[in-house]
């Protein structure tokens, strides 16, 4: 029977800088979709998925996010002052239980594998979850959780898995299929971002996955592989070359790449409209700023 996954890692310690300026000096997981922070999504699926502690690899710069998870006495007393019960509400849902949260550096941007590897020594020889919170996924049961049941189903290590356009295969991991089992495939190799030409599959790995204690031994003799840093991916292609088993999960849900501008435009849209506060009048907004827009633009062109 495989073991129940309880910690997750979460890397934040990228430079992030395709929203440079912001990100000068504020982490990129505290940018906000409307007005809650990337990493309050990553948190919230990790614990609908059961995770009990949640692991930051951090790096200069990202103290934000640490006092983000901070109790805020003085605010919570003003708040209980002027009687705003939902606000505190609201406050109550970002404090984490004591210990559960732990900080490490990553020292030099090495790498998406080299933050995983730097979290070696707060785990035992168990399964861990990995999360990019940049990665949002938007779905009734969250991805990680339904990458946990696949998990207690097939015991081997899975990577979140979806289907892209071939000609951006070279931006992703991408799986080389041995069967494919409909949502659940196993693999036989992956691929840190092949051209297109050289891509076995379309089927590229996003940020979640559940891994066996075996990839972050592999990480300690992973060299560098593609841009110079140390390749996840890598990592987890060792374990099926050694014949340990892999899987890639085909998630249910809509995914917003949230590191780049245009996905976490999209993603800020998705996440208003859906609003019970928002969602009307901005859904009303947009509809006759296009219009208008449109019309105008049509005017200019055809004048
Ligand atoms: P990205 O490839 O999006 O890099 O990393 P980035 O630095 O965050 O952003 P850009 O490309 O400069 O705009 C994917 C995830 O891996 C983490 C990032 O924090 C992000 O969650 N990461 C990446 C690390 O923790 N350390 C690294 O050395 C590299």
């Amino acid at each position: 029977m495989s073991r129940k996954v309880t910690k997750a890692i979460f890397p934040v310690a990228g430079l992030g800088t395709r929203f440079l300026p912001a990100t000068k000096s504020i982490p990129k997981e505290i940018m906000t979709l409307v007005d809650r922070p990337l990493i309050q999504y990553a948190i919230d699926e990790a614990r609908a998925a059961g995770i009990k502690e949640f692991i930051f690899v951090t790096s200069r710069g990202k103290s934000a996010l640490e006092d983000y998870f901070d109790h805020s006495p003085e605010l919570a007393q003003a708040l209980r002052k002027k009687g705003k019960t939902d606000l505190l509400d609201l406050l109550e849902d970002t404090n984490m239980d004591s210990g559960a949260i732990a900080y490490i550096r990553q020292h030099k941007a090495l790498g998406l594998g080299h933050a995983v590897w730097c979290a070696r020594r707060l785990l035992a020889d168990e399964p861990f979850a990995v999360i990019l919170p940049d990665d949002v996924i938007m779905n009734d049961k969250p991805c990680l959780q339904q990458m946990v049941e696949a998990y207690a189903e097939t015991g081997g290590s899975v990577v979140a898995a979806m289907e892209v356009p071939t000609p951006q295969t070279s931006s992703y991991g991408i799986l080389d299929v041995e069967d494919d089992m409909g949502s659940v495939v196993s693999i036989k190799g992956m691929v840190e971002k092949p051209a297109a030409e050289d891509a076995p599959s379309n089927l590229a790995v996003i940020g979640r996955y559940i891994l066996s204690p075996d990839v972050m031994r592999n990480l300690g003799q992973t060299q560098r592989g593609v841009g110079g840093e140390i390749q996840l991916t890598d990592a987890i292609a060792k374990e099926m070359e050694d014949g340990r088993p892999v899987y890639g999960f085909r998630f249910r849900g809509q995914r917003f790449d949230c590191g780049s501008k245009i996905g976490f435009l999209k993603a800020t849209v998705a996440v208003a409209l859906e609003r019970a506060d928002l969602g009307a009048e901005f859904g009303t907004f947009l509809e006759d700023y296009i219009d208008q827009n449109s019309l105008q633009h049509t005017q200019t062109k055809a004048g």
